[in-house]
Parts: structure tokens; sequence; C-alpha cells
């Protein structure tokens, strides 16, 4: 389907405003309207950061919606639910969370997992915004800071802490989609390896939203997404139980990196705001911990990193955006950060010859697991690019960095704030109105 690339910046910006607006439940904004009429933790980050251009006060706002639903062991859920909405499954009944433990809050439902840690890098562009602003819009920022500080600090203890017990400096996931790349070839064999046992009865939601099963993970794939919901809640998502109980157990290097990235940012602000010294030494400590344990699983040829099976006690080797972690958090030697780079910029990737845009495929076009429509298959995910364009720009690489914003911006000119793009066609796929895509086009154009 041929698509009008025919927006403008200041058009394409307001629409993606009038999105987020539209999508604006009052104190937190749906991942989308449809397909996900909730809030997700890591797209909350993202809206966050796509609504501060617009309003510091309405991002402190998502954010703290998201915080009040943090579990009292520290996790942020993966899925903070909007009171008296249907339409999403598994909901709050199949996930039971404040029945089974008391970790869950009480005024707020939400699910039982987590998602991958960027809210540090929404708090720092809150407050580069903020710093644009006014004295009142400053304040707002700092009071979120004041307030949610511990908060923040307690998450990040907990995926230090609950999340890596043996100290790799990789943090495990009991469920593909706390990885965020739910049906990524990276968890393929470790899923093979989930036997469901009995499934009580469920009917899924999202192919009634997207017909098109192309687009969407697998009625196998739901059933062991379905089954280790089970696993959980036996275990009543008691941390040292599910790390002897899951059937799926895997070191995400992908997550290891963002969290080793989201460690820094936030021991910076810390340092920046007067902090307690204690926060902001053990941020540092494991921003440095994770760092190494994502360059620890690092192919000495090109610097491409892997995930680690804790069950099959494997190395998990994929063609996938993730191979590319060691990029977000640096600490690769120089030649085999060079190495990676050539990776990420030839064929294999983002230049390969038949992309329509030189954007970064969540899997390598030429891997036998490519699949250019579906979900964390094959689909260029605008999210993605943004998170690697702003990594990159950290870096100290503003021309890698300003590419993929314009190609990231060329792909979003056609104004469906898609979900994921088809890599060769760039058709929109999934859901229309997502969020994050509005968001990070905010972000780029604000
Ligand atoms: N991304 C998952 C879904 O598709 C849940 O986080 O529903």
């Amino acid at each position: 389907m041929p698509h009008d690339p025919s927006f403008a910046p200041t058009q394409l910006a307001a629409r993606a405003a009038y999105l987020l607006r539209g999508n604006d439940l009052g104190v937190m904004t749906t991942a989308a309207p449809l397909l996900y009429p909730h809030m997700w933790s890591w797209d909350a980050a993202f809206v966050a950061i796509g609504l501060a251009p617009l309003s510091v006060e309405r991002a402190v706002v998502e954010l703290d919606t998201l915080l009040s639903a943090q579990w009292r062991n520290g996790m942020i859920p993966h899925i903070v639910f909007a009171n008296g909405v249907d339409g999403y499954f598994p909901g709050p009944a199949r996930w039971a969370c404040s029945a089974l433990t008391t970790d869950a809050p009480r005024s707020r439902h939400t699910s039982g997992i987590t998602q991958p840690p960027v809210h540090a890098i929404a708090v720092q562009r809150i407050l580069d915004r903020a710093r644009t602003r006014g004295r009142s819009t400053r304040a707002v920022a700092e009071a979120f800071l004041d307030r949610r500080w511990s908060d923040l600090v307690r998450w990040h203890r907990w995926l230090a802490e609950s999340r890596d017990p043996n100290g790799h400096g990789r943090v495990t996931m009991y469920h593909g989609w706390e990885s965020g790349m739910d049906n990524s070839p990276r968890w393929d064999s470790a899923y093979a390896n989930v036997i469901p046992g009995v499934v009580p009865e469920y009917q899924r939601e999202d192919n009634k939203i997207n017909t098109d099963a192309s687009q969407r993970p697998s009625d196998m794939e739901y059933d062991r997404y379905l089954w280790l919901l089970e696993e959980m809640k036996a275990a009543r998502y008691d941390d040292e139980l599910l790390s002897k109980a899951m059937s799926f157990a895997v070191e995400d290097v992908f997550v290891s990196a963002i969290f080793s990235v989201a460690c820094q940012v936030l021991a910076e602000i810390g340092e920046d705001h007067k902090r307690p010294r204690a926060d902001v030494k053990d941020l540092y400590a494991w921003a440095d911990r994770f760092r190494s344990g994502v360059i620890a699983t690092t192919d000495e040829r090109t610097g491409a990193a892997k995930d680690y099976d804790l069950r099959a006690e494997k190395w998990i080797t994929t063609e996938t955006a993730a191979q590319f972690a060691p990029l977000l958090c640096g600490g690769l030697p120089h030649e085999r950060e060079r190495a990676l780079l050539r990776l990420l910029e030839g064929p294999r990737f983002c230049g390969h010859p038949d992309l329509a845009y030189a954007l970064i495929p969540s899997t390598s076009p030429v891997s036998r697991d490519f699949r250019p429509r579906e979900y964390w298959r094959g689909p260029v995910w605008p999210v993605m690019t943004w998170l690697f364009s702003w990594c990159f720009a950290r870096r100290g690489w503003a021309e890698r960095s300003s590419t993929l914003r314009r190609e990231g911006l060329r792909q979003a000119s056609d104004g469906t704030f898609a979900e994921y793009y088809e890599p060769f066609t760039g058709e929109p796929l999934g859901s229309m109105q997502q969020s994050w895509t509005a968001a990070a086009v905010l972000d780029w154009l604000g």
C-alpha cells in the first residue's frame, strides 16, 4: 500500500500532539487507542518524553501515574490498567496480582511482570525541557524529582538485586513480554523449552483488533505467554521463587544495556541535583556492572552481543537489533566497536539495499528468522530508532544520531504513527496512532 509522505514537519508535530491528546485518559495515556488501551511501562516513559516539549507538567503526571503503581519490592509493572476499560487480554483478573501478593499495589490494577527500564531517560528529557522554561515549570520538574527520587532508585535497586541475583551484570527476564520484544527470534529457543501445562481457557483480544495474523505473534506463542503467567501465579510473583520456578529465564543483553545507560543517567541527575551520595554511588556501580555484563557477551571479532538462556545454560545467537546493545552503553574496545558499527551500517542491517529507509530492522533481513511484517521478527520500530538515535547522540556520534532521526522522520511522515513498519515497502503495520511513535516524532521535532 503506497503511503502519503506529504506531512511537513510542523503538520506532523501538530498531528502527533493531537494524537497524544486523543489517547489521553486524564492521568495516563493509552499506549494505543484499541490494541493497547492501558498504560504500558516503557511506553509511558517514551510518552513522557513526547509530552515534555508540549507540557512538562503533563509529562510529570504520566510518570507519577506509573510510579504510583510501583510494587512494594520496587518493580515497575509492565501494565497499569485503566479503570473500567476492557478489551485487552490478559486483563487484571487473569493476572490476579493483588490477590496473590502483598507486593502489588491495592489502589491500581497492574500486571505482574516488568519492562525495559528507560524511565531515567524520560526524567532527564523532562529536566532538559524544563530548563528552557520559566521558573514555575522548572519548579514542577524539581518537585517531581524530590518526590520520586527514592522510587526511581528503588526501581533500579530491584533490577540490580532481584533480577541479577548472581551479579552477572545482566538483567534476567522471566517472560518474553518483559523484554518488550515479545516474539523476537531471540526467544525462540527458550520458548521451545517451555512446555505449557493446563492453561485456563482464554480468548485473545489482540487478533480481533489487528486481524492480519501475519503482523502478530501466533497462537502457539500465546499459549506459552499464558502458561508463563500460570507459573508466575503459582509462585505468587515472589522474586526468589520465580528465579527457581520459571521455565523461561533469560539474561537479556539489550535490557541490560538500557539499564546500564539508565543508571548512568540517573546517577548524573543525582549528582546535578544533590541527591544522597550513597544512591549516586550505587547507581554508578550498577552502570559499570551492567556495562561489563553486556561487554562480556560480545563476539571478539564482530562485537555483537548475545543473550543467555539460564535454563538451557546456552548463549543465544540471533541476528537482531539486540546485537547492538553495546553501542547503547559503550565499553567495547575500539576495534570491536568499529566492527559492530560496520555490522550495523552494512548490508545485514541499515545498509541492506532493499530497505525503504536506512533504519534498524528488528531482525536482520538476511536472517532466516526474518519476517518483514511480523511484530519483532523484522519490522522497523520507530521507538527503537529514537532510542538508538538518542544513545548515539549521547555517545558523541552526532552524525549517526541525526541520520537515524532524519530517516525516522521520513518514515513517520506518512502520519499514521504506526507501531512498526515493513522495512522494504515502508507500509505502516500493527496499531496505528501508537502513542510512543508520536512521542518520538515530538521529541525529534521539539
Ligand atoms: N506487547 C504485549 C502485547 O502485545 C504485551 O506487553 O499485548
